[in-house]
């Protein structure tokens, strides 16, 4: 009985090494093919977004940030316990693969809300506060540019990603709620609000990048542990 049951459990890795794919949402696609690159990209990202905790993927949709601080020009900011929703209706509009360097554009409409403390100087305002806040963001084009390396482990190959750099800037919108601004004094508050929403995308400039790099440290990540796991044969067919 127990050699049955080993035997039928060796079939079984067997099969399942020759035959079952690890990531069937993906379909491989030769380099030079743009159009296929793109149209699988795009089926794979709700399905990523959702989690595969098969493969080491955490959910991204909600995405949940414990913690982002920064101080820069001028501004000191902490975000916490954020939830960045939208991720799962990114749209690919671009993917590009050349022998160990990849890029995709992503475009994507966002909420962030969390927790804030904001303290120094919004451009041209004295900004100070502290309490829950959300970002809503329409259409934020993100380009990040994969390294990665090929990884032998046993008789399969993997990428490993090494470096990354990404750029964004948003298209449409960027609308900002921070609530209790300056101890919830209104008539402080609101001249600050309008400005900011006024001037959204200057805004952005100054106060976006720490959370937007958090977010896209999270996708690489987290398609990091993809990779590690599913043979660079599933996912590509050069
Ligand atoms: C974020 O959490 C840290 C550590 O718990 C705390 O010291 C800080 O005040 C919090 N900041 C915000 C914005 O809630």
């Amino acid at each position: 009985m127990k050699a049955l049951l080993l035997f039928l459990t060796f079939v079984h890795v067997l099969v399942g090494t020759v035959h079952c794919s690890l990531a069937p949402f993906i379909r491989p696609c030769y380099a030079e093919d743009r159009a296929c690159l793109k149209s699988s990209a795009q089926a794979a990202v709700a399905v990523v977004a959702a989690g595969l905790p098969a493969l080491g993927v955490e959910r991204m949709d909600p995405m949940h940030l414990e913690h982002v601080s920064a101080n820069q020009a001028g501004l000191i900011m902490e975000f916490n316990n954020t939830q960045v929703r939208g991720l799962r209706h990114c749209r690919v509009l671009d993917l590009q693969r050349e022998g160990p360097r990849m890029s995709v554009e992503l475009q994507c409409s966002v909420v962030l809300t969390g927790d804030y403390v904001l303290s120094g100087k919004l451009l041209i305002f004295r900004i100070q506060g502290s309490g829950r806040y959300k970002i809503t963001i329409r259409d934020i084009v993100v380009k990040v540019s994969l390294e990665t390396v090929e990884r032998k482990k046993g008789r399969e190959r993997y990428w490993s990603v090494v470096r990354w750099r990404h750029t964004a800037h948003v298209l449409t919108s960027v609308v900002y709620h921070f609530q209790n601004l300056f101890n919830g004094d209104e008539a402080l508050a609101r001249p600050v609000t309008q400005f900011a929403n006024k001037n959204w995308r200057a805004i952005f400039t100054e106060v976006s990048p720490p959370i937007v790099s958090a977010i896209v440290d999270r996708i690489v990540h987290q398609t990091a542990h993809l990779f590690e796991k599913v043979p660079l044969t599933q996912l590509s067919l050069d």
